[in-house]
């Protein structure tokens, strides 16, 4: 079967792109990175898209006047490499309409929670603050509005009494690192156009 063709945009440490790229490698899922785009050339992301030999496009945020021509730089680079789907591993930035509309179902996020609880930024932070006893993580399509999406997967990660914000988001990444490659590969008929 053709590979799914991956976009993967990375703000951060890039844990969740390697998750994919192991997943690549070990076979279980069905696909190819064409392209990692960050938006700083030294984000631990970038590192890791060396060691593997996948292409790497820094697009640095500060050069753009607002945030529809930064999305419009992402958009003109994904389509440019014919990706059918563009995943959201740790993208600190807001997208816009320019984004999500250039593809429409194909534009997917990972949030560590349980959606619809704790939307937005430190959602680990929140989830402890708000003294849940279960968390976890949501991987889910992009719409305009902030992390409330269609929902594909969640995982749920128990919050123990002895949690810290590390220990907390060290076993949410956990379930994050199966959970995304694995949705990608449930999901990948919806996806593959070639
Ligand atoms: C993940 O926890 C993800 O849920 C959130 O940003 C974090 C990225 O971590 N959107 P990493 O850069 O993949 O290690």
């Amino acid at each position: 079967m053709t590979p799914l063709r991956i976009g993967v945009m990375a703000s951060g440490n890039g844990s969740n792109f390697e998750a994919i790229v192991q997943a690549i490698q070990a076979g279980r899922l069905g696909a190819d990175i064409p392209l990692l785009v960050v938006n700083n050339k030294n984000c631990g992301a970038h590192q890791r898209a060396d060691r593997f030999g996948i292409p790497v496009e820094v697009v640095d945020h500060r050069g753009y006047t607002d945030r529809e021509a930064l999305d419009r730089e992402l958009v003109s680079l994904f389509q440019a490499q014919q990706v059918d789907v563009v995943v959201m591993a740790g993208w600190m930035r807001i997208v816009t309409d320019v984004l999500v509309d250039a593809f429409p179902e194909r534009l997917v996020n990972i949030h560590p929670s349980l959606l619809p609880s704790f939307r937005g930024l430190d959602a680990v932070g929140q989830a402890l603050q708000a003294g849940v006893s279960i968390s976890g993580c949501t991987v889910h399509i992009v719409t305009a509005d902030l992390d409330a999406g269609p929902i594909l997967a969640q995982a749920a990660v128990p919050v123990l009494a002895a949690d810290t914000h590390a220990s907390l988001s060290g076993r949410v990444q956990k379930q994050e690192h199966v959970l995304l490659p694995a949705t990608l590969q449930q999901n990948a008929h919806r996806w593959r156009q070639g």
